[in-house]
């Protein structure tokens, strides 16, 4: 075993995290969902985990290995952002301001960023999505998902895909955000847009297809049409809907198999039985709600149920220009009645579910090394310690990520 490295970095993303106080895996034991150790150690091997376990059956880590000691604090899985909508130009202070003042939160404020996100230059974006991207990583973020829907025209969502690319595989076309302002009483035309020539540009950068299936966005004919389209190319669907009201939104997903339902904060009974008799995940925002003042929504009418929970950011400069999971999981635990370790497990584990991903969330031999440090013995803290930057430190495929500075 090799002295520890300067900063415990390796370039070869090969690293022993010994001295963990309290490692939470996600792999599931005797009731256990955060499968915890008390007690660990991880090894990494070319950027993936192959042991996770108790210190005293570590395996023998050979030659070569940074090791870096955990000083009995907790280790967790880099945090999976399964929605965020990270390229646009311009935001919306004023609009916030507003609505602390007492103006309700609109659909239609979309359109703000569309414009302003037309005026940037390609650079402009990409250097703001790489900072955004820094701002994700240094707290604990090491997957995310990121959307189109703030161009609405064919050039520009082609562009706000391309530059997604470039930091995730996990891009997500949005076409269908709003309604684009050229198209203004004529949404099925804009549907036909949305569904041939944009698709067609998009959908090699892009995983998954998205609609706000929202009244003052478009209604559940649109977004079948919508989804069915990015079906047939081959993208995996997603849903926004249930946001600003009960709505067709969580049906549709389910009756499609959506890998997720995204809001999901006003759900009738009928809605929740059906989540949980699908492989729907239900992702909560509640970044949302603090954003806007909108009720939270029922976490544990969900998990009653037996649905599955993911937590995400939303970030986006209109509804939660926040893009802190550890913020996410204080809301959800305060405010929507989630334990920590269920709000923790649900922005992990929930987040991959929500991508279908496996490699991710987890650490498990094989899993990517994803893996976040925290200043703290234990989870709780992420819920206990609102607003404490906790994250000590990132490791994205065995390399160190963040914090920065
Ligand atoms: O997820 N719900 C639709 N889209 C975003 C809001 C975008 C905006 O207001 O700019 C959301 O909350
Ligand atoms: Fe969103």
């Amino acid at each position: 075993m090799s002295a520890p490295a300067p900063g415990g970095i390796s370039p070869a993303g090969d690293l022993l995290l010994t001295n963990i106080g309290e490692l939470t895996t996600n792999v599931a034991v005797d009731g256990d969902p955060c499968g915890t150790v008390q007690g660990a150690a991880v090894l990494v091997r070319g950027g993936h985990v192959v042991w996770a376990g108790p210190s005293d059956r570590v395996p023998d880590a050979g030659g070569g290995v940074d090791v870096v000691d955990a000083g009995g604090r907790a280790v967790i899985p880099g945090f999976v952002d399964s929605h965020t909508h990270l390229v646009f130009g311009g935001d919306r202070a004023a609009e916030f301001a507003a609505r602390m003042a007492g103006e309700p939160y609109a659909a239609g404020g979309i359109r703000t960023t569309v414009a302003a996100t037309r005026a940037a230059s390609e650079d402009e974006l990409r250097q703001r999505l790489r900072a955004f991207v820094g701002e994700c990583r240094s707290q604990g973020t090491t997957t995310l998902e990121i959307k189109t829907g703030y161009g609405l025209d064919v050039a520009t969502e082609t562009r706000l895909a391309r530059l997604a690319a470039e930091v995730t595989d996990e891009v997500t076309f949005l076409g269908a955000h709003v309604v684009a302002p050229e198209f203004a009483g004529r949404a099925d035309d804009y549907v036909d847009l949305v569904v041939g020539p944009m698709l067609d540009a998009v959908a090699p950068h892009a995983r998954w297809v998205d609609v706000f299936c929202e009244a003052g966005a478009f209604t559940p004919a649109q977004s079948r049409r919508v989804l069915e389209a990015g079906r047939a190319k081959g993208l995996g669907i997603r849903v926004h809907g249930n946001q600003l009201g009960y709505g067709a939104g969580a049906a549709l997903a389910v009756a499609m198999g959506a890998a997720a339902v995204d809001h999901c904060t006003f759900l009738t009974d009928d809605d929740v039985i059906a989540l949980a008799g699908s492989e729907t995940v239900a992702t909560l925002l509640p970044g949302v709600e603090f954003s806007t003042r909108q009720p939270y929504p029922d976490a544990r009418r969900l998990l009653a149920a037996g649905v599955t929970l993911a937590l995400a950011s939303d970030c986006n400069p209109g509804s939660s220009f926040t893009s802190s999971m550890p913020l996410m999981i204080a809301l959800a635990v305060r405010e929507m009645g989630m334990t920590p370790a269920e709000a923790v497990w649900a922005a992990t584990a929930g987040g991959a579910r929500a991508l279908r991903r496996t490699d991710v969330g987890v650490i498990e031999p094989g899993a990517k090394a994803d893996l976040v440090l925290l200043d703290a013995p234990s989870r709780v803290h992420l819920a206990y310690r609102p607003g404490v930057p906790l994250v000590r430190r990132v490791w994205k495929d065995g390399l160190i990520a963040g914090p920065t500075g």
